[in-house]
């Protein structure tokens, strides 16, 4: 991973920060022969299980996955470790991940599923064997000891609104296409919940998917079928959740000779999103800052794994159709547009200004002064 993010996620996480310093306090006098032989040593030979759901939307490994891993070694004072699968949006798969995670042993699990219902069983399974959970930006159903993730039912709304914005007076001139999530996802059905919150009654939805496994190829496929249903010059709008479908739609918009093309909403501050939005084919992103996400899971599971309480890191709680009360870390989100690009990601150290403004990119990113 590299410094410059490094750097970004001591800074976000600056306030959480005072819990894991004193954890480190303790890890370091762990060679103190005056203490209980063993406890702090093992406390902080920590192995966490890390479960990612997909590899195709690019915040996985990009982010999340070595955010964590850098967390959890600082947190360890360099003990611990992280063990890291990625069920390539296969939900047997992400369940014979966790059995192996258990067998092996693993103090802890730090999972993001790809599906909230289907992964309660193997939770059980954990919480059975001794290993405490951490439900990572989708909430997953089962008993779960904690939480992370943005307020998603505001993202949808922050998507909604952007598009409204971006409609002006041409919001009931045509129809608006909705791409929505997975339905095995529990953030897709808030991010929905949101938009539908902020457009219905303001627009005229002429088609709306519920996007199989979220992948990008068929958010294309059903956006080609939105245009040869509704026709190419009656689509005002498209509301896409997140910014690899957005790319597929782009791509269908523009294949069907549409042009210009309409405002198409994002999330997730993809850098081949902030782009599309730098050379103005995308809207708008949410930018959701991932490393107070990932700071807020590895403080969880490195204190559940200690036995220690959560209340310092966690603030608030949730509940989940399984589960009440589950303590959690909710972080806040900031709607991505051409105009806050440097206050946003360029500012957060996410990217620098000469990635995003690379090769063809440059000259529109000199018009919008981006530099
Ligand atoms: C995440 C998004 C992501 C999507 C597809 C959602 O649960 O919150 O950031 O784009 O899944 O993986």
């Amino acid at each position: 991973m590299n410094t410059r993010f490094r750097r970004a996620a001591f800074a976000v996480a600056a306030s959480a920060m005072a819990v894991s310093l004193a954890a480190c306090g303790s890890a370091k006098e762990s060679g103190d022969k005056t203490k209980p032989s063993g406890s702090a040593v093992k406390g902080d030979a920590i192995t966490v299980g890390l479960l990612l759901p997909e590899n195709q939307t690019a915040r996985y490994e990009k982010f999340d996955q070595p955010l964590i891993e850098a967390k959890v070694k600082e947190l360890t004072g360099g003990k611990g470790k992280v063990v890291y699968a990625n069920a390539k949006q296969d939900a047997t798969t992400q369940n014979s991940q966790v059995d192996t995670m258990i067998t092996n042993k693993v103090n802890v699990l730090i999972v993001d599923a790809v599906d909230s219902k289907a992964i309660a069983g193997s939770i059980k399974k954990a919480k059975d064997a001794g290993i405490p959970v951490v439900a990572y930006d989708r909430l997953a159903e089962g008993p779960i000891d904690a939480y992370t993730s943005f307020d998603n039912e505001e993202v949808g709304k922050v998507q909604g609104k952007a598009l409204l914005e971006a409609l002006g007076d041409k919001a009931k001139s045509g129809d608006i296409v909705m791409m929505n999530g997975s339905v095995t996802d529990p953030n897709a059905a808030l991010f929905k919940k949101g938009a539908h919150s902020e457009l219905d009654g303001k627009v005229t939805v002429g088609k709306e998917y519920d996007t199989k496994e979220w992948k990008p190829e068929n958010a294309n496929a059903n956006m080609e079928a939105a245009i040869s249903a509704l026709g190419k010059d009656k689509i005002v709008g498209v509301y896409s959740a997140n910014d690899g479908m957005a790319g597929g739609i782009i791509t269908a918009l523009k294949s069907a000779g549409v042009n210009p093309l309409p405002p198409v909403t994002g999330q997730d501050a993809e850098l081949a999103g902030v782009q599309r939005i730098v050379a103005g084919d995308q809207f708008m992103s949410v930018y959701k800052p991932y490393a107070p996400e990932a700071t807020a899971a590895a403080e969880m599971a490195v204190a559940l794994a200690k036995g220690e309480k959560l209340d310092s890191v966690a603030k608030s709680t949730v509940d989940s159709p399984t589960t009440k009360a589950v303590p959690s870390v909710l972080v806040p989100v900031v709607s991505l547009t051409k105009d806050n690009i440097k206050d946003t990601v360029v500012k957060d150290g996410v990217y620098t200004v000469a990635e995003i403004c690379a090769g063809k990119y440059a000259d529109a990113c000199a018009k919008l002064g981006l530099k």
